[in-house]
């Protein structure tokens, strides 16, 4: 969920609505605000997107407002309907939130002694029938009691009825940013929709209580000091977050890469081509006696991990397992000191990666983190962090910020690989400028948007499909199978090619579209044996190569050369090509390409 909380001297409904937009991405499902009337407190909520709230509020006429919060939902508990969508009120209390509450029915029960009943099947409302409870008057106290008797995630943006102008806002492991700017105290889930008003920022520590007023903020830890939180900058503006003349997020962020991998890499290279991350604080002793890694992440950043670890094992010659990091954390994982465990995250905020690095930490494995949100709660719990220079990323479908996590992944395989003296100083710089030649080789890859569109109409209508590679292509097939899931709903697989003859081909039948990715050289010959075998089903095959390649014709429809590069770096050009097919197909289907159904960017909750 995203949540915005706003108090100045400008009109709020404006405020929020502007901000609730910017932070769709976080859930879409229902939407809602609430805001000082003088004395009174306005709520107006609705199920749909933002769009259908600003509709329904351009019927409230009251336009001098300056204080309020608001809620944009991807529901937990309870389903998506008007009464579920927040604010929730109860008596003096009006409030958002964003995590879930593991105790809510036990606390519903001890509420309901008191004769509190709930309208919603929310967790959120009984959150606001205890704070309700515990108010006498001092919402400091109310706040501290209800946390003491509060389990699981949250982020809260409070009003209460006899303090108007005030907003009161905490956080336990979901994310909350703030600022003051001249137009007043602003506090939402993430920067995008702070951008506007001030590009330096401050991230509200975990248990510290803020309250917003139209003069300032001030931040107080349980026992009632004031704290003064470390103010961050941000070297984007507003424009980053809006779309720019294209039509989606997504297809402005997929020809952003060319920019994203170029901020990623160029501000590491030092000496000759030498990938450098003391600027990152990332000294070479975090790489000695290292004898295992470990990759936890989820989703596409998991993805980027299959790739990372093909490259890390190459170079390094030590065991690299990647693991999904819902899976990871209720195991008990093989890691102890000499284990650097790596977490990749988009967010810095996603809850089942966050504690996959917490157990991480408990078992003492040095801890590193690929992120792309400065001060996010998996940056700031990592012993060491690598940010990923994508900029803001706010289509669903993650696009430039796998790319700049590969980038990452191959400075640090290359810098550990020089450290640990598994390559040479030569090799190195060889490897370096390779990856920099990535840049390039995306540019030319992008002139396909055309071509591939025009391959999309054919996938339009199917209902199964297909990715197969061995390799770094299988790694790679696992991404793209996603995102086509993921935006276009239509049901995909990846597949190892060489395992197809052991189960999959049986549903390989007349017309079944397969993307094979042939990319790399070591195993070229036996992918193209596999796609005989599917082309004899008369699979349709969409065939990627690293170059031009003499393939015989009759077992592609289409076929498409990849500007040429190291095979290794083949991940980075052929991404480029599944990203834009999900893309077109997603249009093609006229679906939701920047928000589908069901999914939201940042899952904060397990
Ligand atoms: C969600 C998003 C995915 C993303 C995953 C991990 O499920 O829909 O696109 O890959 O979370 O997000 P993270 O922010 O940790 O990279």
């Amino acid at each position: 969920c995203g949540i915005i909380g706003f108090t100045g001297d400008i009109e709020a409904k404006s405020v929020l609505l502007d901000g609730l937009e910017s932070l769709e991405y976080r859930g879409y499902d229902s939407a809602g605000i609430a805001f000082f009337d003088k004395e009174v407190i306005k709520t107006i909520k609705t199920t749909g997107k933002v769009s259908v709230l600003r509709e329904k509020a351009a019927f409230d006429t009251i336009s001098d407002s300056t204080c309020g919060i608001g809620h944009t939902r991807w529901a937990t508990h309870g389903g998506v309907s008007d009464t579920n969508s927040h604010p929730h009120t109860y008596g003096n209390v009006t409030l958002i939130h964003n995590g879930i509450i593991e105790n809510y029915h036990e606390l519903e029960l001890e509420l309901a002694k008191t004769g509190r009943q709930p309208v919603s099947q929310t967790d959120t409302e009984i959150v606001a029938m205890l704070l309700d409870s515990l108010y006498e008057g001092n919402a400091f106290a109310a706040i501290k009691k209800a946390i003491a008797k509060l389990e699981g995630a949250y982020a809260f943006c409070i009003l209460f009825k006899d303090e108007p102008g005030v907003i009161y806002s905490l956080r336990n492991g979901s994310p909350l940013v703030a600022c003051h700017s001249k137009q007043g105290a602003i506090i939402a889930s993430d920067m995008v929709a702070l951008i506007k008003y001030s590009k330096d920022y401050f991230v509200l520590p975990e248990m510290h209580i803020a309250r917003l007023t139209k003069e300032n903020i001030v931040v107080t830890n349980l026992e009632d000091e004031i704290i003064v939180p470390k103010l961050l900058h941000v070297n984007w503006d507003m424009t980053a977050a809006q779309k720019g003349g294209y039509p989606h997020f997504m297809i402005k962020e997929i020809y952003e890469q060319p920019e994203t991998i170029r901020s990623t890499i160029l501000p590491r290279i030092k000496n000759k081509h030498i990938p450098d991350f003391t600027a990152d604080g990332i000294p070479d002793t975090v790489f000695e006696g290292v004898n295992r890694i470990v990759i936890a992440a989820c989703g596409t950043a998991m993805h980027a991990g299959l790739v990372g670890k093909v490259m890390l094992e190459k170079l390094l010659r030590i065991p690299v397992s990647v693991e999904i990091a819902s899976e990871f954390r209720y195991q008990e994982p093989i890691i102890d000191k000499n284990t650097l465990v790596i977490t990749i995250s988009q967010s810095g905020e996603t809850a089942d990666t966050l504690a996959a690095l917490n157990l991480a930490k408990e078992y003492q494995g040095t801890t590193l983190s690929i992120v792309n949100v400065k001060g996010s709660s998996i940056a700031r719990s990592s012993d060491y962090v690598l940010y990923t220079h994508a900029g803001p990323e706010i289509a669903v479908a993650s696009t430039k910020a796998y790319t700049a996590q590969l980038s990452c992944l191959y400075l640090l395989a290359f810098r550990f690989a020089l450290v640990k003296r598994t390559i040479t100083e030569e090799e190195c710089v060889n490897y370096m400028e390779q990856l920099q030649a990535v840049v390039p080789a995306i540019e030319e890859t992008l002139k396909f948007d055309k071509k591939i569109e025009e391959i999309c109409k054919n996938l339009k209508e199917k209902e199964d499909l297909f990715f197969i590679g061995r390799g770094l292509d299988y790694a790679l097939s696992c991404e793209g199978s996603i995102k086509l899931k993921e935006i276009s709903y239509i049901h995909s697989e990846a597949y190892a090619a060489g395992e197809l003859k052991h189960g999959t081909l049986s549903l390989v039948t007349d017309g079944i579209p397969v993307i094979a990715l042939a990319t790399q050289d070591s195993v070229f010959s036996k992918m193209i044996s596999n796609i005989r075998e599917v082309r004899a089903r008369n699979a349709f095959v969409i065939l990627v190569t690293n170059g031009e390649k003499e393939v015989d014709e009759s077992i592609y429809d289409y076929h498409i050369a990849l500007p040429e590069l190291e095979d290794s770096l083949a991940p980075f050009t052929a991404a480029i090509v599944l990203q834009l097919l999900a893309y077109h197909t997603s249009v093609h289907r006229e679906l939701n390409v920047d928000q589908p159904r069901n999914l939201a960017k940042s899952v904060t909750v397990e």
